[in-house]
């Protein structure tokens, strides 16, 4: 049971509850019983205070009322206000006892240390034994009769405890029931939710575990928005990301079969056609030519993807120097010269000053250029147009390789600079490519801590723009 965090968090969570219900259980009963028994000893004080107007009218005042009809108003009072009452002389014997007969004190002198302070004039409060008058614990109030200052006699009350804590029982009773019910629609509230996120847990646990053997196409049903609903929209992300890259890694393996295997099939055709004569010797210059072409495209390939691979893995050390990255530009264009003129494009050149001398790792920018020059003019049509653009921002130069060719749909910008991500799913025979030209790209600007944007509108064209540092001529 303990093993699954939701059973843990709602075990912890009931006996927090009921701790906290303990604690409060108690604090209240406390704060009930003191409550009640405040209110009783100041409700006795005033009664206290009203006998004592009382008992002096009678006794020193007989005009107004008698001393037997005094006793008579004492009993009344006792018997409504529940509690005993005696009224004591000034030497502390008991002239009036609310209870008669035998368990009457009448004419008894009472020897207590509260009745000697209260003589002294004081109010005096008591809860417990008084006298050993009851087996259970008494209010004690004992209120000081008083004329001119001077103490002439005492007028003592005592109420049953018991009677006390029965009301103040009743409202525990209440509070408790409250309590309770709160408590228990907690509990219950507590238990759905954790079941809920048990559920949510148990779904991520499923997706992870299949995400881990290869699938990923099970999705988390989401149905919160805090971090839990978050971490379910995150693995749903990953499952995604991670089925695209999946998706990705499948057709680079069908691609790269097919890149290495055709110049193979072909070197070795050619080759047996040379061993066994069906070439003509006299064509086999020709042949043994496009075998060494074919050679050379696979030495290629693979070494874009080691330099790739290095570059990711931060193996490649930058050679810094100082370059006109237009002269640059320049020579990279010369290299297609032969295909622009073959596909009738124009070509226009931006670059206001003669020369721009940058610091980056010449052979790298160069094959930046190279990579993206490349594309331009193999996805361009006829008659297509390029432009290269070179503009001075504060210390860095934003250069510009724009063409007026197909352009790339939104969804495939996303992948653009992925390794072997290529939007040209049909890899038509002019159009054949490893998809890993714009991922050395992106690898080469960002280790010298630059920057590459594209922008591209389908049928309208692409523009690559990247950065690099200016040499400061003033250094
Ligand atoms: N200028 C462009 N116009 C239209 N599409 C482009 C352009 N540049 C890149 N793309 C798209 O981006 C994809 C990735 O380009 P990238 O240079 O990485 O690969 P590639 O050119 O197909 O192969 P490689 O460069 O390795 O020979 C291309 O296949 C193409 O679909
Ligand atoms: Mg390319």
């Amino acid at each position: 049971m303990f093993k699954s965090f939701v059973n843990k968090f709602f075990v912890i969570y009931a006996v927090l509850t009921l701790i906290i219900f303990i604690i409060l259980t108690t604090t209240l009963t406390n704060i009930i019983e003191s409550f009640f028994i405040n209110n009783q000893k100041k409700n006795l004080i005033n009664v206290g205070q009203t006998i004592s107007d009382e008992y002096i009218s009678a006794y020193y005042n007989q005009s107004k009322m008698s001393a037997v009809n005094f006793e008579y108003q004492i009993d009344i009072i006792s018997s409504h206000i529940g509690s005993r009452i005696w009224i004591l002389s000034g030497d502390g014997v008991v002239l009036i006892d609310s209870i008669k007969g035998i368990d009457s004190f009448a004419k008894t002198k009472i020897e207590n240390p509260s009745i000697n302070k209260a003589l002294n004039g004081e109010i005096v409060t008591l809860k417990g034994d008084f006298y050993d008058l009851s087996s259970t614990p008494l209010i004690t109030v004992i209120v000081p009769i008083k004329i001119n200052n001077k103490t002439k006699g005492l007028i003592v009350m005592h109420s049953p405890y018991p009677a006390i804590k029965k009301t103040a029982n009743y409202f525990f009773n209440l509070t408790i029931i409250c309590l309770l019910f709160s408590l228990c629609f907690s509990i219950m509230l507590t238990y759905i939710f954790s079941r809920r996120v048990t559920k949510t847990f148990q779904q991520m646990n499923k997706t992870a575990k299949s995400i881990a053997n290869g699938n990923f196409e099970n999705r988390i049903i989401i149905n919160s928005h805090d971090e839990i609903g978050e971490l379910a929209t995150n693995l749903n992300f990953m499952a995604a990301e991670l089925g695209k890259l999946e998706e990705m890694r499948r057709s680079f393996i069908a691609n790269i079969s097919h890149d290495f295997r055709s110049p193979l099939t072909s070197i070795k055709g050619f080759v047996q056609a040379i061993l066994d004569g069906t070439i003509p010797k006299e064509n086999q210059d020709k042949y043994l030519k496009i075998v060494l072409d074919e050679s050379d495209r696979l030495t290629n390939l693979t070494n874009e993807i080691l330099l790739l691979t290095k570059l990711e893995n931060n193996g490649v050390l930058l050679n810094y120097s100082e370059f006109d990255i237009h002269l640059v530009i320049r020579e990279v264009l010369i290299k297609f010269e032969q295909k622009i003129n073959d596909k009738k494009i124009h070509i226009t050149l931006l670059m206001d000053e003669k020369q721009i001398m940058v610091y980056a790792d010449k052979d790298k920018i160069e094959r930046v250029i190279y990579n993206i020059i490349d594309n331009a003019v193999k996805f361009c049509n006829k008659g297509d147009r390029i432009t290269i653009e070179t503009t001075k921002i504060k210390d860095k130069i934003n250069i510009s390789i724009k063409d007026t060719g197909p352009g790339i749909n939104k969804e495939d910008i996303k992948y653009i600079f992925n390794r072997f991500h290529k939007s040209d799913k049909s890899r038509g025979e002019d159009k054949k490519g490893t998809g890993l030209g714009l991922s050395i790209v992106k690898e080469i600007i960002t280790s010298h801590n630059e920057t590459i944007n594209v922008n591209s509108q389908e049928n309208k064209g692409t523009e690559f723009v990247f950065t690099l540092a200016m040499v400061n001529k003033k250094n």
